[in-house]
């Protein structure tokens, strides 16, 4: 068998995939078909100071190729999440990255020295590309200073590993990248959803009650991928790549393009199975191709 060992930011992870924040909110649903501890890493649900019901419905629909989501953060808060789904986390031998998100610029701040010191957390994931949100969110993560500025508050206010997750929806994806990077970031992943909306052609009408969501799934991929590429060429920290990953050949695709782990988000939604088989997948393309370590091929493809 291959070794499908990361390392990576102060992580080591025993294999490179983690599920994106949002998609499997605290792990609870997947559990209950698949020993979390298969998997490299478990993103949760981003995680606010206070707790949020998220934004009115309809806030989800299927697209071609695609989930359009405007959920808008609906999340326990981050005292609910420390003393009732840690506890549950803990049960698990994988990597726990706590996905953050605030409305004002030192939420940021609170939430790092919140979770700086409970036991369990491997890093944070500092989300400044919430497109669903009015206050903060995606707002934060289009600007560099901006971006760099929460950044180094969330630094200097935890010693745990501090990766910044960032928007598509910008000019220049590598300008963030690297005033993150300056700004004292680990590591960065990309990418979040990019800025979509669908009309109700009955009712004449936009179809998710806030209007715009965010789209994510396989029709996000060939995006996705670029960014990575890009950003890759861009910063010397490495990347935590995602975009509509549903099978093994796409997960490697990342990695080759510069990503040293990646998420898997969409595609657990019409086969929450999928993560147990890309591992699968990627075990035996590794062996199929005489490739020892995972860890080889990151940024292979570039030229
Ligand atoms: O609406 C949401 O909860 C999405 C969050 C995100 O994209 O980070």
């Amino acid at each position: 068998m291959a070794d499908l060992g990361t390392a990576f930011a102060g992580l080591q992870l025993k294999n490179p995939l983690l599920t994106a924040s949002g998609t499997c909110g605290y792990g609870r649903e997947l559990a209950q078909l698949f020993d979390l501890s298969l998997l490299g890493g478990i993103c949760v649900k981003g995680t606010t100071l206070e707790p949020r019901l998220g934004n009115p419905p309809p806030r989800i629909m299927e697209t071609a190729g695609g989930l359009l989501n405007s959920v808008g953060l609906q999340n326990p808060g981050v005292e609910k999440v420390i003393e009732e789904e840690m506890p549950f986390l803990r049960q698990f031998d994988t990597a726990v990255v706590v996905n953050i998100a605030g409305h004002q610029e030192d939420d940021y701040r609170l939430l790092a020295e919140k979770l700086d010191a409970v036991p369990g957390i491997a890093a944070l994931e500092v989300n400044i590309s919430c497109p669903n949100v009015k206050n903060g969110g995606m707002a934060f993560g289009t600007q560099p200073e901006t971006a760099a500025r929460i950044t180094s508050l969330v630094r200097r206010a935890t010693s745990l590993p501090v990766i910044v997750k960032l928007s598509p929806n910008v000019t220049d994806i590598c300008e963030i990248a690297k005033a993150v990077e300056a700004a004292g970031a680990d590591a960065v992943s990309l990418i979040n959803t990019l800025l979509g909306m669908a009309i109700d052609v009955e009712k004449q009408r936009p179809f998710l009650a806030n209007i715009t969501g965010g789209l994510s799934g396989p029709a996000l991929k060939p995006v996705a991928l670029r960014m990575v590429w890009q950003t890759y060429r861009a910063v010397s920290i490495p990347i935590i790549g995602m975009g509509g990953i549903c099978n093994a050949k796409d997960a490697l695709e990342f990695m080759l393009a510069g990503a040293s782990a990646f998420q898997i988000g969409a595609a657990a939604f019409h086969n929450p199975l999928a993560a147990p088989e890309i591992l699968a997948g990627l075990d035996q393309w590794l062996d199929g191709h005489g490739v020892a370590k995972i860890s080889d091929i990151i940024g292979a493809a570039q030229c």
